[in-house]
């Protein structure tokens, strides 16, 4: 059988030759090689696997076109989940060999705590374990509850080294864990849970933050706020806007008051887009970034849906912040 040669080219200058089949998945061939390139949501929906071809070019499976545009792809940028082998490629990836090549531990037992709605659409899901998980505030587990074949992935909003993983989850119609979720398992229902994963975690440094939350986008930055209130990361001034549908839709209030009490220089705002309670703006939640006055050094965190998170670019572009100060990490 005739094989493809296929090049990878790491940040770290590391270059990697492998062989493909005409149509096999760029990540298959990558993991029978013993790489493990990075990924999140594993089907073209969050951009965290974009990766570019120096020469040749790879055909994607579908994708959402908001985490790759057109004009980007025709230069060339890839989503490596969704990428297929029909032709020689020579491949850059924007991270080092060693993040490629760790092994990721074996995921572990759980079972289901409570189950809780809190909000319009709105879950929260606390599943036991028996080691506790340490992670970065901000990374993220993926979830196979017993009976379901696909993993999905959750951002823990409690602290590092608990061994009670607290989720908040967004029901969305037809979706396979929602389902699963909306018919409220009992507590002890077996459900398997990953190695902690992600890059989307707060960095430890003295910059002012800026946090932007779309609905259940909140639960990473929950767990990055019990962090910096435990005194583990500097009290860096912290804005934090979080945007929902509807008034109905808010959810966690008392537990960032709360936070707010422990680290006080934290600012909180909020916006719906309709229904919005007294105090709370009615729009987006990225309207809230043009209103402020922010220091031109600060690290923004943008977290929810695909169209969120480029809004929030394009808004803190406009309030003269660099788009590569953004973090960004979406959920779809
Ligand atoms: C890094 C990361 C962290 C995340 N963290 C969170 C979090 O903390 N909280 C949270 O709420 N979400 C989070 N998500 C999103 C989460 O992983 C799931 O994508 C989301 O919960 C939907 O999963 P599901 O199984 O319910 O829906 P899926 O089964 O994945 O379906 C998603 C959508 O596609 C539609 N669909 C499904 N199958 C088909 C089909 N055959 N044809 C057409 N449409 C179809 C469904 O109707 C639904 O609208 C995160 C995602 C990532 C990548
Ligand atoms: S991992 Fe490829 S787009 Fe999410």
């Amino acid at each position: 059988m005739t094989t493809i040669p296929i090049t990878l080219l790491f940040a770290d200058g590391v270059t990697h030759q492998l062989s493909a089949t005409s149509g096999e998945k760029l990540l298959d061939v990558a993991a029978s090689a013993g790489l493990s390139l990075l990924t999140d949501c594993s089907n073209g929906q969050c951009g965290t696997c974009v990766g570019s071809c120096v020469s040749g070019s790879l055909e994607l499976d579908d994708y959402d076109p908001s985490v790759l545009p057109d004009d980007e792809r025709e230069d060339g940028a890839v989503l490596c989940c969704v990428a297929r082998i029909y032709e020689p490629v020579i491949l850059e990836l924007p991270y080092d060999s060693s993040e490629a090549s760790a092994a990721e531990a074996p995921a572990q037992a759980g079972r289901v705590h409570s189950v809780k709605r809190v909000a319009e659409e709105t879950v929260r899901l606390e599943v036991d374990v028996e080691a506790p998980v340490d992670f970065l505030p901000g990374q993220y587990v993926r979830l196979k509850p017993e009976g379901q074949h696909e993993w999905r992935s959750y951002s823990m909003a409690n602290g590092s080294g608990e061994s009670r993983l607290v989720f908040y989850v967004r029901i969305v119609e037809g979706g396979a864990f929602s389902r699963w979720l909306s018919d409220e398992p009992a507590a002890g229902t077996p459900i398997e849970v990953s190695a902690p994963r992600g890059s989307f975690f707060l960095r430890a440094d003295d910059r002012p933050r800026l946090f932007v939350a779309g609905g259940t986008g909140l639960a990473p930055f929950l767990a990055m706020l019990r962090a910096i209130g435990s005194g583990k990361y500097l009290a860096a001034p912290t804005h934090l806007l979080i945007g929902v549908r509807t008034g109905e839709h808010l959810f966690a209030k008392d537990e960032v008051a709360a936070l707010q009490r422990e680290f006080p220089a934290l600012d909180v705002r909020y916006a719906a887009e309709s229904c919005a309670p007294d105090g709370c703006h009615l729009g987006y939640g990225t309207d809230l970034i043009g209103q402020m006055t922010v220091d031109p050094r600060t690290q923004v965190y943008l977290c929810g849906p695909p169209p969120m998170v480029e809004a929030g670019r394009e808004a803190m572009a406009k309030a003269g912040l660099r788009k590569s100060d953004a973090l960004c990490e979406r959920f779809a």
